[in-house]
């Protein structure tokens, strides 16, 4: 299969139309048989659900180019339960679990001269997503919609991938207790918009999140999990009181990969930020799927700044579980049974 002609290297994050897309629709109360499509555009009506009330949610994993030059995803079947339990929240059909990994992979084998070929440090992106076609003009749940997945080749989400960034805590809250923040719903990303507009034009690279009910516990970054190494090595990973941080597939495996292939010591816990102002973290890194794993080399309060790793590069903690984790995406490295697929 001849590669479209790209300057792998060089993509940032960002979309541009592939070969085919998958589309599926929910009609009359059942999911349709669904197929390829060459047409990246959607028509809906002026009163469709999603454009008033928000009732959409996505998805994001990768197919990567193994060294012997095969094509792989990373766990979509935890992507595909993520989507279920969205769209359960929201008041969607569910889309099967099992059609959505058969959708995964008849979107990428319609576009291997779009994923990337090993070592080009760029992969294949790939977005489903799901919306409200149907009309609706009061407050309830649409009966038509649209599961759609789009691909994309993509690079780095934060600019020179594993370069230490510098993030501020927000000034503005994500998620409430017993609201949304655990889904992936598009309206979460669509009220972080001000907060990272006012975040990138103060030269920060992401905004952090503490818990909305007392602002004294560390939740997450909005495009990505945050995770920390304390002085003595362990890993520790932020959880909610109020179940508020999104499940990211990456946070998730880290936590293996960690305590199951690297030995390490691992505390999954709420994090107060007063530990971080403490200096207790040595080391703090995004994580997601789009993110990897991006170092943080400080993090800014309002006056004060709180130097974790600092700027010149990532610490060796996280350079390490980087390259465990990209090593099992690229099957350099054997992960746990069915983590590639
Ligand atoms: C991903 O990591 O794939 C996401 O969906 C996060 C998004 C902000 C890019």
């Amino acid at each position: 299969m001849e590669k479209k002609d790209l300057d792998w290297g060089s993509l940032g994050f960002s979309y541009m139309p592939t070969s085919y897309s998958y589309v599926c629709n929910w009609r009359d109360g059942a999911w349709e048989e669904g197929g390829l499509t060459a047409d990246h555009s959607v028509t809906i009506s002026e009163c469709a659900g999603i454009l008033h009330y928000c009732q959409e949610c996505f998805e994001g994993l990768k197919a990567y180019t193994t060294e012997s030059g095969d094509i792989v995803c990373f766990r979509p079947d935890l992507n595909a339960d993520r989507m279920y339990e969205t769209a359960e929240r929201l008041c969607m059909p569910p889309f099967p679990k099992d059609k959505f990994v058969e959708a995964v992979k008849e979107v990428v084998k319609a576009n291997l001269e779009w994923v990337p070929p090993f070592g080009s440090g760029a992969t294949l992106y790939i977005r489903p997503v799901m919306f409200a076609t149907g009309v609706v003009i009061g407050v309830k749940p649409a009966t038509e919609y649209q599961f759609r997945i789009l691909v994309t080749p993509v690079g780095p989400y934060y600019k020179g991938g594993a370069v230490p960034i510098s993030i501020c805590v927000s000034p503005f809250d994500r998620a409430a207790p017993r609201g949304t923040g655990n889904i992936k719903a598009g309206l979460n990303y669509a009220m972080s918009l001000q907060a990272n507009v006012e975040a990138h034009a103060n030269g920060f690279a992401e905004n952090l999140y503490l818990d909305s009910q007392s602002r004294t516990y560390v939740e997450e970054a909005g495009g990505a999990n945050i995770i920390f190494v304390n002085k003595e090595g362990t890993l520790v990973v932020p959880q909610s009181h109020t179940d508020s941080i999104l499940p990211s597939i990456t946070r998730r495996s880290l936590v293996v990969v960690a305590r199951d292939i690297l030995g390490m010591n691992v505390e999954e816990r709420p994090v107060k930020f007063a530990e971080v102002e403490a200096g207790d973290f040595v080391e703090a890194g995004l994580c997601g799927t789009a993110a990897v794993i991006s170092p943080v080399g400080k993090i800014t309060n309002g006056d004060e700044v709180i130097e974790i790793s600092g700027m010149e590069a990532a610490g060796p903690v996280m350079t390490k579980l980087r390259n465990t984790l990209t090593g099992i995406q690229s099957g350099e490295i054997e992960g746990p049974e069915g983590w590639v697929v």
